[in-house]
């Protein structure tokens, strides 16, 4: 996808004269390992936002400050001169998923590189590269006009891939101080065949890990073999009768709380140019399954889901050994929809995985935390100017989408903070987030740049629905 020129003819200059700087910044962005989940990288998070807070002071913002939360410290900085406009809060986050399994990478996961137009690296799309857009956005507003159209609050989290511990709870200590007309959140992608996309429905999460523990130790599958439960054996048969082969979840009152959709909606996603066929190949997947009765765009983004995201436990080396593993684990996790909560969700799942729990193993259920689900309006005026921008940067009208994936602290800047939100996001659907090669197309992040000035322009052009 290629940009139209924009009408700002300082923009482009000095868009083209920072260009080889502007992706160093970038790489030196992505060399830094700031992995959430794992506690050795912790100094990493927080060098990796230090190293954001140094750009958005280099780029003429106001306020930077590197805040604690209980977690990952967040990012604040601000630019509040635009008297009488309105005030945007613009959220993304700079922390990432781990990289393994690291053999299947081409090229080392924080040593960045350019092939083919694309940036290679983890967090070169989810999220440090939308960070960094905006980041660059702000550097260029500053440097041809000497400020911005509106006025803007950035809020960059270090946690939101380990659910974003500790974010409510600053977003709740700092809800003066984040007074703003709209929440622009950069963290989703455009749609099948890279068609510019406003995502309006994000699915929630409900996280939960499955312990099986059996004898302290293990036990000679021949001496005990069909005399004892097998922790691995027991874990199989509570995973096997969470789902049905129709693809419907077991739990009872699961679906509860799931609103159908409505004939408008059904249509508007059966509207979206999707080609089934070529997203199937594009992922390397034989056929697609789910749930009986909805389209392949209907599961992956309306329906509630249940996945195991990982299984251990036994014997795990090359060759053979013969036991009754003393213990077996599954992560497990749900995508919510509508109305599903998270800790409501994850009783229903513990209740249901005791009760069926096999007899002659002690199993636990721990609750791993997770997100509600969101939905953003369509007609907002704010997701209108949005729109707009995106048209007039990349020549193209966006499609309104759901999304799959989860970003809690799109349901808590609607509770915390009463904002309309707005998500606008520029990564390209296959871009391998959270797996091994995560990419960005260039073009993408050039043109993110250039779409995010766009935004600001339109906003300007709303009135403010407060005063400072
Ligand atoms: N950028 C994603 C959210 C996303 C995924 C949006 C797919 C649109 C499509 C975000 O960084 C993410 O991965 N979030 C986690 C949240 C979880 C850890 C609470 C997710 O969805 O797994
Ligand atoms: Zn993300």
């Amino acid at each position: 996808m290629t940009t139209t020129q924009s009408p700002d003819a300082a923009l482009d200059a000095h868009l083209d004269k920072t260009h080889d700087a502007r992706l160093e910044s970038y790489r030196e962005f992505l060399r830094i390992p700031s992995i959430s989940a794992l506690p050795e990288h912790a100094p990493d998070v927080r060098r990796a936002a230090e190293w954001l807070a140094h750009a958005l002071r280099t780029a003429g913002l106001e306020n930077v400050a590197v805040e604690e939360t209980s977690f990952h410290p967040v990012v604040y900085a601000d630019w509040l001169h635009a008297e009488g406009a309105p005030t945007a809060l613009v959220y993304g986050h700079y922390d990432v998923q781990p990289v393994d399994p690291l053999d299947l990478w081409t090229s080392p996961p924080f040593e960045p590189v350019v092939v083919d137009g694309r940036m290679l690296a983890r967090g070169a799309a989810d999220d440090k590269g939308q960070v960094h857009a905006h980041a660059m956005a702000a550097a260029a507003l500053m440097a041809t006009r000497g400020g911005f159209p509106i006025n803007v609050r950035y809020v960059f989290e270090g946690a939101e891939e380990s659910g974003s511990e500790g974010l409510d709870a600053w977003l709740t200590a700092n809800r003066d101080r984040l007074t703003s007309d709209v929440a622009i959140i950069s963290d989703t992608g455009f749609f099948e065949g890279n068609i510019p996309a406003i995502t309006v429905g994000l699915r929630g999460l409900m996280y939960a890990q499955i312990d099986v523990v059996g004898s302290p130790v293990d036990l000679h599958s021949g001496s005990y073999g069909g005399a004892v439960q097998n922790p691995a054996n027991a874990l199989a048969q509570i995973i096997a009768a969470l789902k049905g082969p129709d693809g419907r979840i077991r739990i009872p009152g699961f679906y509860d709380a799931v609103v159908a959709l409505t004939e408008e909606e059904h249509a508007a996603i059966a509207e979206l140019p999707f080609d089934e066929d070529e997203y199937r190949a594009r992922r390397h997947v034989g056929e697609l399954v789910g749930e009986v009765g909805y389209s392949t765009l209907e599961r992956r983004s309306t329906r509630p889901t249940l996945d195991v995201n990982g299984v251990w436990g036994g014997f795990q080396g090359h060759g053979t050994k013969t036991i009754i593993p003393a213990h077996a684990h599954a992560k497990v996790s749900c995508r919510l929809v509508t109305a599903q909560e998270p800790h409501d969700i994850f009783v229903k799942f513990r209740d249901f995985v005791l009760e069926i729990a096999p007899p002659g193993v002690k199993v636990t259920v721990q609750d791993l935390g997770g997100g509600r689900p969101s939905h953003t309006p369509v007609d907002h005026p704010m997701t209108r100017a949005a729109a707009r921008a995106l048209e007039a940067t990349f020549g193209r009208a966006p499609v309104f989408i759901r999304e799959g994936g989860s970003i809690p602290v799109a349901a808590s800047f609607e509770s915390i903070l009463g904002l309309p939100v707005v998500l606008l996001g520029f990564t390209q659907p296959n871009e391998n987030a959270h797996a091994p090669d995560e990419w960005m197309s260039l073009d993408n992040y050039e043109g993110a740049i250039r779409a995010i000035v766009a935004t600001f322009d339109e906003i300007a052009t709303l009135g403010s629905s407060h005063r400072e």
